[in-house]
């Protein structure tokens, strides 16, 4: 490659919101560095696979990827092909052993070495950056390459100190670091100034949030007084630590969403304790129910894992109940995947892949029949839409969310970042269509 010609890059991102933003962050450094993206990898003079290891799947693929990617060596011998993000964290040299064509490793807690890092392995083949867990994080977001608007993540903390004995993150992501207050709220006024309206609140583990003198609370408080800020969300919540403070701030403060992500894993207390995850059922759904009693349309969506190490029929079935008690509006759900290091594969002996299957699916088709049947409840309804662009399928309609998460699509008339009332006239179990009442426009 001549040197007169801008570098390119490409980041292929897997994995959960932290992941994405964390691409955001890379993107910003890299144009800083004087590198443009790529439209594919085959234009790619640095190719950095974000990855996630949250289950073997998805760690499996990285490697399937950079199988495929390695060719592009070929043509072009300083192509920097890059593994960063949780598998990175997790695998460190290994990555190496496995696929000696890679040239740099990161992990999620280096991002602000990536420059030295690509020169160091273009100086020496290979390099490589991963924090131990009392390191400090550059949480600066001065360079964030984000996507376009109306929305914006915000990292507030990093990091998990939980210990649910399936997961990896704290294995990949360290122990919780909280960024100070002042640092977050400028970076939102610098958003809102910009025109992002809507705010996501991000960290591992959002509502443990503090930094001695704020909690999650506050920060709604003090997010809701910026102007220019019209929606404030925040994920993943846990459920032990899901305060009254914040409860109260999701009824009170006008722009906090009335929508909850609220993993709850398991509906069985037995699978629940061996999961450590530090509540009951009765617990968790005494404060959904709470919410429910206190906020108008409050829309709750979970994590589930099925086949977790010794559940029995019993066990699933307290998940499947739950499902009917609390009617989210969307449910991950995931065959439970054994991680390196984790504790849960001693716990007992794991489940046929065909029982866990068959759970999944049992599981998602009784969502799929609520979901249907709540969203065929809204058909006649308005909601505020904010416009995030275009759909996926290239039909012409444009896709929005409203307060409560869910998706609508809509002819219009409406651009990209408008905030719309659309009238609500069908209804699929994971999106709603409507329309734009002729008299309404942008509010
Ligand atoms: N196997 C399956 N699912 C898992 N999750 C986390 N670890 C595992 C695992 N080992 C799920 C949890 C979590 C979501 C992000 O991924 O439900 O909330
Ligand atoms: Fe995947 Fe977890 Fe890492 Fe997010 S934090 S990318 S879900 S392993």
């Amino acid at each position: 490659m001549s040197d007169s010609r801008t570098r390119r890059y490409l980041i292929e991102t897997w994995g959960c919101q932290m992941n994405q933003h964390d691409s955001e962050k890379l993107a910003g450094i890299l144009t800083a560095l004087g590198y443009a993206p790529a439209s594919n990898a085959g234009e790619a003079d640095l190719i950095l696979l974000n990855t996630c290891s949250i289950r073997e799947k998805a760690e499996s693929k990285v490697f399937d990827r950079l199988g495929r990617l390695r060719r592009l060596k070929v043509d072009n011998p300083d192509l920097i092909l890059g593994v960063v993000g949780c598998v990175a964290q997790q695998a460190g040299e290994g990555i190496f052993r496995r696929a000696p064509y890679v040239d740099l490793v990161m992990g999620p807690r280096n991002l602000s070495q990536l420059g030295q890092l690509i020169d160091q392995a273009r100086r020496e083949g290979h390099s490589i950056g991963l924090a131990r867990d009392d390191d400090p994080i550059d949480f600066s977001s001065t360079t964030t390459g984000r996507a376009a608007g109306p929305k914006a993540f915000v990292t507030v903390m990093e990091g998990c100190n939980k210990a649910c004995t399936y997961c990896i993150v704290p294995f990949t992501r360290g122990r919780e670091i909280y960024r100070p207050h002042a640092e977050i709220l400028r970076e939102i006024r610098e958003l809102a100034a910009m025109g992002y309206i809507e705010i996501e609140l991000l960290g591992q583990n959002v509502n443990a949030y503090h930094d001695g003198a704020h909690d999650l609370a506050s920060l709604l408080h003090m997010s809701d007084r910026i102007p220019g800020v019209r929606r404030v969300r925040f994920t993943t919540s846990h459920p032990g630590h899901l305060k009254q403070g914040i409860m109260d701030a999701m009824r009170t403060v006008p722009t906090v969403c009335n929508h909850l992500h609220l993993p709850a894993q398991s509906g069985s207390d037995r699978v629940l304790a061996s999961m450590n995850r530090g509540y009951t059922r009765a617990r968790y759904l005494s404060k959904i129910d709470h919410l429910k009693k206190t906020i108008p349309n409050m829309a709750f969506s979970t994590d589930i894992i099925v086949g977790f190490p010794g559940e029995t029929e019993a066990d699933f079935d307290r998940s499947l109940t739950l499902l009917r008690d609390v009617e989210y509006d969307q449910v991950y759900a995931f065959t439970y995947s054994p991680r390196p290091g984790t504790v849960a594969p001693g716990l007992a002996s794991a489940l046929p892949e065909n029982v866990k299957q068959a759970r999944l699916q049992e599981l998602l088709a009784l969502q799929e029949s609520i979901q249907l049947r709540r969203n065929r409840d809204l058909v006649g309804r308005s909601f505020e839409v904010l416009i995030e662009g275009s759909g996926r399928l290239d039909n012409g309609l444009l896709k929005g969310r409203t307060r409560c998460n869910r998706i609508v699509h809509t002819l219009g008339p409406a651009h990209r970042g408008d905030l719309v009332e659309v009238r609500i006239t069908r209804a699929h179990a994971h999106s709603l269509i409507g329309e734009i009442p002729q008299s309404s426009g942008p509010a």
